[in-house]
Protein backbone atom coordinates (compact mmCIF):
# COMPACT_ATOMS: atom_id res chain seq x y z
CA UNK A 1 0.00 0.00 0.00
CA UNK A 2 1.27 3.37 -0.95
CA UNK A 3 0.63 6.11 1.63
CA UNK A 4 0.28 9.60 0.51
CA UNK A 5 1.24 12.47 2.86
CA UNK A 6 0.11 15.37 1.53
CA UNK A 7 0.68 18.91 3.16
CA UNK A 8 -2.18 21.27 3.67
CA UNK A 9 -1.95 24.48 2.51
CA UNK A 10 0.73 24.05 -0.04
CA UNK A 11 1.31 27.22 0.59
CA UNK A 12 3.18 28.84 3.71
CA UNK A 13 0.53 29.31 6.31
CA UNK A 14 0.11 32.56 7.56
CA UNK A 15 -1.14 31.59 11.03
CA UNK A 16 2.07 30.10 11.79
CA UNK A 17 3.67 33.22 11.86
CA UNK A 18 4.91 35.05 15.24
CA UNK A 19 1.69 37.38 16.55
CA UNK A 20 3.34 40.78 16.99
CA UNK A 21 1.69 41.80 20.00
CA UNK A 22 1.80 45.51 21.15
CA UNK A 23 3.20 45.57 24.48
CA UNK A 24 0.22 45.79 27.48
CA UNK A 25 2.97 47.83 30.05
CA UNK A 26 3.93 51.14 29.33
CA UNK A 27 6.04 52.20 26.67
CA UNK A 28 8.39 53.23 28.82
CA UNK A 29 8.55 50.16 31.44
CA UNK A 30 11.90 48.47 31.27
CA UNK A 31 11.29 44.26 30.72
CA UNK A 32 13.69 42.46 31.28
CA UNK A 33 11.98 39.29 29.54
CA UNK A 34 10.02 41.10 26.82
CA UNK A 35 9.38 37.81 25.54
CA UNK A 36 6.38 37.26 28.23
CA UNK A 37 3.26 39.72 29.11
CA UNK A 38 3.79 38.51 32.91
CA UNK A 39 5.64 41.37 35.02
CA UNK A 40 8.03 39.44 36.47
CA UNK A 41 7.83 40.62 40.13
CA UNK A 42 4.23 42.54 39.80
CA UNK A 43 2.52 40.59 43.02
CA UNK A 44 0.40 38.23 41.72
CA UNK A 45 -3.78 37.76 43.60
CA UNK A 46 -3.06 34.67 45.77
CA UNK A 47 -6.42 32.53 45.17
CA UNK A 48 -5.63 30.18 48.44
CA UNK A 49 -4.39 32.60 50.77
CA UNK A 50 -6.54 35.67 49.30
CA UNK A 51 -3.71 37.82 49.84
CA UNK A 52 -2.51 40.23 46.75
CA UNK A 53 -6.40 41.53 46.10
CA UNK A 54 -6.93 45.27 45.80
CA UNK A 55 -9.02 45.56 48.58
CA UNK A 56 -8.94 44.71 52.58
CA UNK A 57 -11.36 45.44 55.40
CA UNK A 58 -9.45 47.91 57.21
CA UNK A 59 -9.05 50.15 54.22
CA UNK A 60 -11.35 52.94 54.00
CA UNK A 61 -9.86 54.00 50.37
CA UNK A 62 -6.90 52.78 47.97
CA UNK A 63 -5.19 55.53 46.50
CA UNK A 64 -2.77 53.63 44.48
CA UNK A 65 -3.58 50.10 43.18
CA UNK A 66 -1.07 47.64 42.23
CA UNK A 67 -0.73 48.05 38.90
CA UNK A 68 -0.43 51.74 39.07
CA UNK A 69 2.26 51.42 41.63
CA UNK A 70 3.72 48.75 39.38
CA UNK A 71 3.97 51.23 36.63
CA UNK A 72 5.18 54.41 38.32
CA UNK A 73 7.76 52.49 40.17
CA UNK A 74 9.00 51.05 36.31
CA UNK A 75 8.97 54.30 34.91
CA UNK A 76 10.61 55.64 37.90
CA UNK A 77 13.81 52.60 37.66
CA UNK A 78 13.99 53.89 33.86
CA UNK A 79 14.29 57.42 34.33
CA UNK A 80 16.61 56.95 36.70
CA UNK A 81 18.87 54.31 34.95
CA UNK A 82 18.76 56.83 31.89
CA UNK A 83 19.78 59.60 34.32
CA UNK A 84 23.18 58.21 35.27
CA UNK A 85 23.74 56.37 32.26
CA UNK A 86 23.70 60.36 30.96
CA UNK A 87 26.54 60.78 34.06
CA UNK A 88 28.21 58.50 32.20
CA UNK A 89 27.91 55.97 35.54
CA UNK A 90 28.21 52.38 35.16
CA UNK A 91 27.40 51.77 38.54
CA UNK A 92 25.12 53.32 41.93
CA UNK A 93 24.59 52.75 45.37
CA UNK A 94 20.74 52.44 46.51
CA UNK A 95 20.47 53.19 50.35
CA UNK A 96 16.80 51.88 51.26
CA UNK A 97 15.35 53.17 55.00
CA UNK A 98 14.30 50.24 56.51
CA UNK A 99 12.15 48.86 57.10
CA UNK A 100 9.28 51.38 55.28
CA UNK A 101 11.17 51.64 52.20
CA UNK A 102 11.72 47.74 51.93
CA UNK A 103 9.26 46.98 48.96
CA UNK A 104 9.51 50.27 47.55
CA UNK A 105 13.47 49.82 47.09
CA UNK A 106 12.94 45.71 46.10
CA UNK A 107 10.43 46.62 42.80
CA UNK A 108 12.89 49.35 42.07
CA UNK A 109 16.09 47.84 42.03
CA UNK A 110 14.51 45.01 39.81
CA UNK A 111 13.77 48.07 36.96
CA UNK A 112 17.36 49.46 37.40
CA UNK A 113 19.80 48.65 34.25
CA UNK A 114 23.31 49.80 36.15
CA UNK A 115 25.15 47.92 38.34
CA UNK A 116 23.53 48.28 41.70
CA UNK A 117 25.42 47.91 45.11
CA UNK A 118 22.41 48.48 47.70
CA UNK A 119 22.25 48.47 51.14
CA UNK A 120 20.23 49.44 53.60
CA UNK A 121 20.01 52.26 56.92
CA UNK A 122 17.72 51.35 59.93
CA UNK A 123 15.02 55.02 60.56
CA UNK A 124 12.02 55.41 62.72
CA UNK A 125 10.12 58.39 63.70
CA UNK A 126 6.37 57.16 63.96
CA UNK A 127 5.93 54.46 66.87
CA UNK A 128 2.28 52.68 67.06
CA UNK A 129 0.80 55.79 65.58
CA UNK A 130 -0.27 58.26 63.15
CA UNK A 131 1.75 61.31 64.56
CA UNK A 132 5.59 61.60 64.80
CA UNK A 133 7.79 61.92 67.25
CA UNK A 134 9.68 65.21 66.47
CA UNK A 135 13.32 63.70 66.43
CA UNK A 136 13.57 60.72 64.01
CA UNK A 137 16.14 57.49 65.51
CA UNK A 138 18.98 56.01 63.10
CA UNK A 139 19.37 52.63 64.39
CA UNK A 140 21.69 51.13 61.71
CA UNK A 141 23.76 53.37 59.33
CA UNK A 142 24.92 50.99 57.04
CA UNK A 143 27.86 49.45 55.79
CA UNK A 144 29.05 49.86 52.19
CA UNK A 145 31.82 52.52 51.70
CA UNK A 146 30.22 55.44 49.49
CA UNK A 147 33.12 57.56 49.33
CA UNK A 148 33.09 59.23 45.45
CA UNK A 149 30.14 56.65 44.25
CA UNK A 150 27.08 57.67 42.96
CA UNK A 151 24.39 57.49 46.36
CA UNK A 152 20.75 57.17 45.53
CA UNK A 153 18.80 57.15 49.03
CA UNK A 154 15.28 55.50 48.63
CA UNK A 155 12.39 56.00 51.07
CA UNK A 156 9.12 54.96 51.25
CA UNK A 157 7.53 58.67 51.96
CA UNK A 158 8.81 62.40 52.44
CA UNK A 159 6.85 63.76 55.25
CA UNK A 160 7.82 66.04 57.83
CA UNK A 161 11.20 65.95 56.21
CA UNK A 162 13.54 65.15 59.38
CA UNK A 163 14.37 61.40 58.65
CA UNK A 164 15.96 62.51 55.11
CA UNK A 165 17.27 65.77 55.73
CA UNK A 166 19.27 63.70 59.02
CA UNK A 167 20.26 60.76 56.92
CA UNK A 168 21.43 63.11 53.85
CA UNK A 169 23.82 64.99 56.42
CA UNK A 170 25.06 61.64 57.83
CA UNK A 171 25.74 59.95 53.95
CA UNK A 172 27.24 63.46 52.99
CA UNK A 173 29.91 63.28 55.35
CA UNK A 174 31.36 59.97 53.37
CA UNK A 175 31.83 62.38 50.38
CA UNK A 176 29.85 60.24 47.79
CA UNK A 177 30.27 61.18 43.96
CA UNK A 178 26.42 62.42 43.52
CA UNK A 179 23.60 61.55 46.68
CA UNK A 180 20.49 62.43 44.84
CA UNK A 181 16.86 60.95 46.82
CA UNK A 182 13.52 58.74 45.20
CA UNK A 183 10.76 59.02 47.35
CA UNK A 184 7.80 56.82 46.54
CA UNK A 185 5.76 59.69 47.82
CA UNK A 186 5.66 62.67 48.83
CA UNK A 187 3.21 64.78 51.32
CA UNK A 188 4.30 68.52 51.26
CA UNK A 189 1.91 69.96 53.25
CA UNK A 190 3.26 68.22 56.16
CA UNK A 191 7.17 69.89 55.51
CA UNK A 192 9.02 70.96 58.40
CA UNK A 193 12.60 70.71 57.18
CA UNK A 194 12.53 71.65 53.86
CA UNK A 195 13.87 68.58 51.40
CA UNK A 196 13.41 68.06 47.91
CA UNK A 197 14.13 64.89 46.47
CA UNK A 198 15.02 64.37 42.65
CA UNK A 199 12.65 61.47 42.27
CA UNK A 200 9.34 61.29 43.35
CA UNK A 201 6.58 58.41 42.47
CA UNK A 202 3.09 60.01 43.67
CA UNK A 203 2.23 63.47 45.83
CA UNK A 204 0.04 62.66 48.49
CA UNK A 205 -2.58 64.30 50.36
CA UNK A 206 -1.97 65.04 54.55
CA UNK A 207 -3.54 61.83 55.07
CA UNK A 208 -2.33 58.58 56.87
CA UNK A 209 -1.45 55.70 54.54
CA UNK A 210 -0.70 52.14 54.33
CA UNK A 211 0.64 49.29 52.37
CA UNK A 212 3.12 48.28 50.22
CA UNK A 213 5.45 48.99 52.53
CA UNK A 214 4.34 51.43 54.79
CA UNK A 215 2.69 50.43 58.14
CA UNK A 216 0.65 51.40 60.98
CA UNK A 217 1.90 49.77 64.08
CA UNK A 218 3.76 47.97 61.95
CA UNK A 219 0.65 46.31 60.42
CA UNK A 220 -0.34 46.60 56.45
CA UNK A 221 3.19 46.43 55.01
CA UNK A 222 2.54 43.67 53.19
CA UNK A 223 -0.55 45.08 51.24
CA UNK A 224 0.19 45.42 47.34
CA UNK A 225 -1.59 48.59 47.08
CA UNK A 226 -1.57 51.93 49.68
CA UNK A 227 -4.49 52.98 50.97
CA UNK A 228 -6.11 55.14 54.01
CA UNK A 229 -6.96 52.99 56.77
CA UNK A 230 -10.45 53.25 58.13
CA UNK A 231 -10.95 55.66 61.51
CA UNK A 232 -11.78 53.10 63.33
CA UNK A 233 -8.24 50.87 62.78
CA UNK A 234 -6.54 53.68 63.73
CA UNK A 235 -6.74 53.18 67.23
CA UNK A 236 -4.98 50.32 68.64
CA UNK A 237 -6.49 49.88 71.48
CA UNK A 238 -9.33 48.53 69.88
CA UNK A 239 -7.21 45.79 68.28
CA UNK A 240 -7.51 42.46 69.12
P1 LIG B 1 9.49 62.29 58.06
O1 LIG B 1 8.36 62.97 58.79
O2 LIG B 1 10.76 62.28 58.82
O3 LIG B 1 8.96 60.81 58.03
O4 LIG B 1 9.64 62.79 56.64
C1 LIG B 1 9.46 59.86 57.27
C2 LIG B 1 9.01 58.54 57.78
O5 LIG B 1 7.77 58.59 58.51
C3 LIG B 1 6.94 57.53 58.12
N1 LIG B 1 5.66 58.08 57.60
C4 LIG B 1 4.57 57.39 57.33
N2 LIG B 1 4.33 56.08 57.46
N3 LIG B 1 2.16 56.37 56.62
C5 LIG B 1 3.13 55.59 57.09
O6 LIG B 1 2.93 54.38 57.18
C6 LIG B 1 2.30 57.71 56.47
O7 LIG B 1 1.38 58.40 56.02
C7 LIG B 1 3.59 58.24 56.86
N4 LIG B 1 4.10 59.47 56.85
C8 LIG B 1 5.37 59.34 57.31
C9 LIG B 1 7.69 56.77 57.04
O8 LIG B 1 8.27 55.62 57.59
C10 LIG B 1 8.79 57.68 56.59
O9 LIG B 1 9.97 57.01 56.21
Amino acid sequence: MRVVLRTFPSRPCLFALPVLRAPRFHANAIMPFPHTNVPPHMPVFNARTGAGGDSHPDIERVLFSREALYERVNDMAFKISGDYAALGATEITVIAVANGAMVFAADLLRGISLNTRFDTVRASSYYDGTSPVSVPRIHNAGRLELGGRHVLLVDDILDTGNTLALLRDMLEVHRPATLRTCVLLDKKARRVTPYTAEYVGFDVPDVFVVGYGLDFAERYRNLPFIGTLKPERQDISSWD
